[in-house]
């Protein structure tokens, strides 16, 4: 008797645009490739594997969700030990639990969509014996061994967006306007979106700001005339006298500052060493949400059909990667090892510099 090829589909972490047309591109794919197979749907990302929570999905499922936000599938966060565990509240191991949900439904992979994390705990779940394929989502575009991240596009069109609206209301009444944007400690959807939005000054966490040379840039900018400036802001900026970046102390730094975000503390610094008029906006999850972009919903789909190929060849173990132009297989074990964060010799840095943008060092 022939034998049936089962996979799970799981998306994990911070949800993205472009989540459920890779979920369509893998299904479908899968669908069209493989005679006797059953695609099971884990609900809410690792919840739904550690609870045995799950819905077997059909042709139908995979239709007419291109166009959608979020993911049909739910999505959560689980606490994850670097490179050790993924473990409940109470510090135990939901890895048997996961393996035995793995073992209980007879599956041949997992194909696992997610964030920076989510790829750090694939490569768990690959370690403890499981067979996993996956695909990188985020609209941090972090993720190593890849030139692009799926929901990034997306991102920038948006923070591009509010840069491009918040502009009209700064030039009129002649402001100084801090929007601030996601991204984690990676500066990739700032730089993007500053630049495609004509930003005056962009504040990114691999490049720490120097607030004299911010503040004598907003100056020198309202004395030549122009009465209004925009800054991009990444909400992991940080400052020279920061020091060296450590995650833990840039945690402990937030939670004992008297400022919501990084944005709130400089701009009551700027309006008070400039005088200028200063305002904050932050767009948040809105950068999250909504349809994907078009190049989303075509890098989702080229992904997710490059997943099912490797399924096809059971060729496990891989992250599906944009590198050069060309979708690849690369090792998890690669991708889960480091975060990709902007170089600081990117070129559109080096772009943004030319055309007198300050990156306030
Ligand atoms: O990793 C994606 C991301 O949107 C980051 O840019 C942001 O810092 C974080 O997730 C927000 O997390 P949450 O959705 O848990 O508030």
């Amino acid at each position: 008797m022939k034998r049936i090829t089962r996979v799970a589909l799981i998306t994990s972490g911070g949800d993205c645009q472009g989540l459920n047309a890779a979920i369509r591109g893998v299904g479908k794919a899968l669908l069209n490739r493989i005679d006797d197979i059953e695609i099971f749907g884990m609900q809410d990302g690792y919840r739904g594997l550690i609870d045995r929570d799950y819905k077997f999905m059909e042709s139908r499922d995979f239709s007419g969700i291109i166009t959608h936000g979020g993911t049909i599938l739910g999505t959560s966060r689980q606490n994850y030990i670097p490179g050790k565990d993924i473990v409940d509240d109470n510090g135990e191991s939901l890895i048997p639990a996961m393996m035995d949900t793995y073992n209980r439904l007879n599956l041949d992979c997992l194909v696992i969509m997610g964030g920076n994390g989510t790829q750090k705990s694939a490569k768990l779940l690959m370690d403890a014996g499981m067979n996993v394929v996956t695909l990188p989502k985020t609209i941090d575009n972090d993720i190593w061994g890849t030139d692009v991240t799926f929901g990034f596009q997306s991102a920038v069109d948006i923070a591009t967006n509010v840069i491009d609206y918040i502009h009209s209301t700064a030039s009129s009444h002649g402001r100084t306007f801090l929007v601030e944007l996601m991204g984690r400690d990676a500066g990739w959807l700032t730089l993007y979106a500053g630049v495609g939005s004509g930003a005056d000054v962009i504040l990114l966490p691999e490049i720490p700001y120097d607030i004299d040379k911010i503040v004598e840039y907003l100056e020198e900018r309202r004395e030549s005339g122009r009465k209004f400036s925009i800054l991009a802001v990444s909400e992991g900026a940080r400052s020279k006298n920061d020091g060296v970046f450590d995650e833990e102390a840039a945690r402990k730094k937030k939670e004992s500052s008297k400022y919501p975000t990084i944005s709130y503390e400089l701009a009551d610094i700027i309006e008070k060493k400039t005088g200028q008029e200063t305002r904050v906006t932050i767009p948040g999850h809105y950068q999250r949400g909504g349809p994907p972009c078009p190049y989303d919903r075509v890098l989702a789909t080229h992904f997710g059909a490059a997943a099912a190929d490797l399924i096809v060849k059971k060729d496990y173990g891989k992250m599906v990667a944009m590198q050069n132009g060309n979708i690849v297989p690369i090792p998890l074990a690669e991708a889960a090892e480091k975060t990709k964060f902007l170089p600081t010799d990117h070129p559109l840095i080096q772009v943004g510099r030319d055309i007198g943008i300050s990156f306030g060092d």
